[in-house]
């Protein structure tokens, strides 16, 4: 959109691109971002369709072709130069990337991941809560850092776990919260209310002494 002066927002896929669709619908209800690019890993990530459908440019840069994560990476930082972002936001990106990429956009890179962390680091989290008897489960949006789904925690969301959920289920129910609050964390950062500072987060001035609660803590960011 010409005159879009919305923070430009670079959103990284692996595969069906539910939180990617959930940021473009946000975006285009208004919220304070535009997605200026998509890049995938994937050439058959299902997420390529949203960005085709929102008119948002998508590029594949399969990593099966780079001869190691630095390149990779390096391919990365190169394909999102000409876009201009000013955040990058991992959706469902299956990729760990390496220091080169993560300090170039330190501050300035989110991640969700289905836990509420510090629980539940890594891989096959539904999984893994389920095994485990876990009553509650749930998704996190934290600035990304050199350690995996290690930095500092902006806004989560709980679920319960119900009797008799498998994990489709189970990623389903969660998938709901967080195509709630990766567009809400993503519209703060667009209206300059989010900053990292080394493991802490600023919000609207202030450091958070814990992550945000959604729905719960909702009057912090409905306050004028
Ligand atoms: C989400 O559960 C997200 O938390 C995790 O990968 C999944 C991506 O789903 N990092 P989608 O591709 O956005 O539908």
């Amino acid at each position: 959109m010409n005159g879009d002066t919305r923070l430009p927002v670079a959103v990284l896929i692996s595969g069906t691109g539910s939180n990617l669709k959930a940021l473009l619908e946000a975006s285009a209800a208004g919220a304070a971002y535009r997605v200026v690019t998509v890049l995938s890993n994937r050439p058959e990530a299902g997420g390529l369709a949203h960005a085709a459908a929102a008119g948002v440019p998508a590029t594949v840069i399969d990593h099966r072709r780079h001869p190691d994560r630095e390149s990779f990476d390096r391919a990365l930082l190169e394909a999102l130069a000409p876009h201009a972002p000013q955040l990058v936001v991992l959706a469902g990106f299956m990729r760990v990337l390496t220091p080169l990429f993560v300090r170039r956009w330190a501050g300035r890179l989110l991640n969700i991941h289905p836990s509420l962390l510090p629980a539940w680091r890594g891989l096959d989290t539904h999984r893994r809560v389920l095994a485990a008897g876990e009553r509650r489960h749930g998704a996190s949006v934290h600035f990304v850092t050199e350690g995996l789904d290690e930095g500092p925690v902006i806004v989560q969301a709980e679920v319960p776990v119900e009797d008799g959920d498998d994990e489709a289920r189970l990623a389903a129910r969660v998938h709901t919260v967080e195509h709630r609050i990766y567009p809400l964390a993503v519209d703060w950062f667009g209206r300059g209310w989010l900053r990292q500072d080394g493991d802490r987060v600023w919000f609207r001035g202030r450091i958070l002494d814990r992550p945000l609660r959604y729905p719960d803590d909702e009057a912090a960011w409905h306050a004028p």
